[in-house]
């Protein structure tokens, strides 16, 4: 085969990856644990041509040669520096590079659908690490449900905890900006990393705070893993508001979704908060919550619309049609 198309769906971390151990190889400095979506999805193809000489990337219609370099780099990681010239067309259902972990389903897609376009039929956490160097995150949306990654002694393990089915968690975005953030993920990490006071403390109860949610998890205890998410995520963002230049990436419409799932809970709603490199606002909740969170968030001042969706799928290859 030459030519193969996959999908991937991105996934939040309820707790956090931030800051990397090894730049080089793209290793994370934490562990970190996450919820992967259904609703929300990237489509790649990728067809490997000798004739063409050069690569190609069309995101959303459009020629993307900004990010060229990423995705040929990603291409080389998976086939070889020898590889043929591959033509990537990569298409998604939301707005991307607006920390809504559009990188973690784009290159959770792109190498599968390498990996079969090449004919290596590689096992799901050898595609992980590869996604992983491209993108931290992408490595965990290589699997659906709720997902663990783990830092092993030279390299990331990663693994589903609970099916979709086992524990059906609704996730609702807020969308308070469709545009591109100022400044990515990794290079703010590695600032944070340099400058920030509140780093080295991140680091040393990162271990923690994990272990608390995989156990809030296997016992479906949904207000420990809110208050443990809920903190992290906290946490992430005072380590990237005290890097100097500060990293902020909220406006005043995170501060009113924020404000308005502290009103559902004091009201008894199972919802908590989680926030990433960008503006938007994403409740997590039990599903007889879901609708009541959506209708309150789609109200708050300065939501543009809301994106719901409950957990889904790991990356896959798609039959062609
Ligand atoms: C805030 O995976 O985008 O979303 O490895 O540099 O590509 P790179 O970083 P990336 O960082 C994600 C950061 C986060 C938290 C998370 O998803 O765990």
């Amino acid at each position: 085969m030459t030519q193969a198309t996959a999908e991937a769906q991105p996934n939040i971390a309820l707790i956090k990856y931030w800051g990397k151990r090894d730049v080089e190889r793209n290793l994370p400095a934490v562990d970190s644990l996450s919820v992967t979506l259904r609703s929300l999805r990237t489509r790649m193809s990728v067809e490997f041509s000798a004739e063409s000489g050069i690569d190609q990337l069309q995101v959303n219609d459009a020629q993307a040669p900004a990010l060229l370099r990423r995705v040929s780099t990603c291409l080389d990681t998976v086939c070889g520096r020898d590889r043929p010239a591959a033509r990537v067309v990569s298409d998604s259902n939301f707005p991307i590079g607006a920390g809504l972990a559009s990188s973690a389903a784009a290159f959770a897609a792109l190498v599968v659908a390498a990996d079969a376009a090449s004919g290596h039929a590689r096992d799901c956490i050898t595609l992980a690490r590869l996604a992983g160097r491209a993108s931290g995150s992408a490595a965990r949306s290589l699997y659906g449900g709720i997902v663990a990654l783990r830092n092993s002694a030279a390299n990331i393990d990663v693994k589903q905890i609970a099916t979709p089915e086992e524990w059906p968690l609704e996730v609702v975005i807020a969308v308070t900006e469709e545009g591109a953030k100022p400044l990515g993920s990794g290079d703010a990490m590695i600032r944070s990393a340099a400058t920030s006071p509140f780093y080295a403390s991140w680091l040393s109860a990162q271990g923690t705070d994990f272990d608390t949610a995989r156990t809030a998890v296997r016992n479906r205890d949904f207000a420990s893993l809110a208050a443990v998410s809920e903190h992290n995520c906290l946490k992430m963002h005072s380590v990237m508001w005290t890097s100097r230049p500060a990293v902020v990436y909220w406006t005043r419409a995170t501060l009113a979704c924020m404000e308005t799932i502290r009103k559902l809970q004091g009201d008894g709603v199972p919802v908590f908060f989680t926030i990433d490199a960008g503006p938007q606002v994403k409740a997590v909740c039990l599903p007889e919550a879901a609708e009541a969170v959506n209708s309150a968030l789609a109200e708050t001042a300065g939501v543009l619309r809301t994106l719901p969706s409950g957990l889904g799928p790991g990356a896959r290859v798609l039959a062609e049609t």
